[in-house]
């Protein structure tokens, strides 16, 4: 019985092609976190974007979601504990805010190298 026990709690450590990595993780998160996808506002790697042009008193204005990926971890972490305008209200856990804020970080020492 402790032999079967063993096996069955093994099983998860050796059949790892069944996990996805903290990077696949990250980035299903930001496409598709529970509820609107962030790229559609702010662009697929959070580089910010143009959501919609419209005209405000006959001026053309622009609903902008902002670049993300080049703020610091608290200013990142207090939106989502804030309100905002635009932005819509996600209930993320901290462990999801941190992993979204990995994913839009997780080429910077790429782009570090690419600017020297
Ligand atoms: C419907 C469009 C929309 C979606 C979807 C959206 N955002 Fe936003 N977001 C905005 C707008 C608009 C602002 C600017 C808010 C303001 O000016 O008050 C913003 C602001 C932010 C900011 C603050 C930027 C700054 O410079 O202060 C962060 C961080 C952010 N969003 C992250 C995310 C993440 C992560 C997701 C996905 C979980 C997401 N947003 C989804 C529209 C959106």
């Amino acid at each position: 019985m402790k032999y079967i026990l063993f096996l069955l709690l093994s099983i998860p450590l050796f059949a790892d092609s069944g996990f996805i990595t903290q990077s696949e993780y990250a980035e299903q998160l930001y496409k598709n976190p529970r509820g609107i996808a962030c790229g559609l506002c702010h662009g697929k790697n959070g580089e910010g974007k143009i959501i919609a042009n419209y005209t405000h008193k006959k001026k053309k204005k622009s609903f902008v979601g902002p670049k993300i990926n080049n703020i610091k971890y608290t200013e990142f972490y207090r939106v989502f504990a804030t309100r905002s305008r635009g932005m819509p209200r996600y209930y993320l856990t901290s462990k999801e805010i941190e992993a979204l804020y990995f994913y839009l970080h997780k080429n910077d020492a790429k782009r570090q190298a690419d600017n020297l």
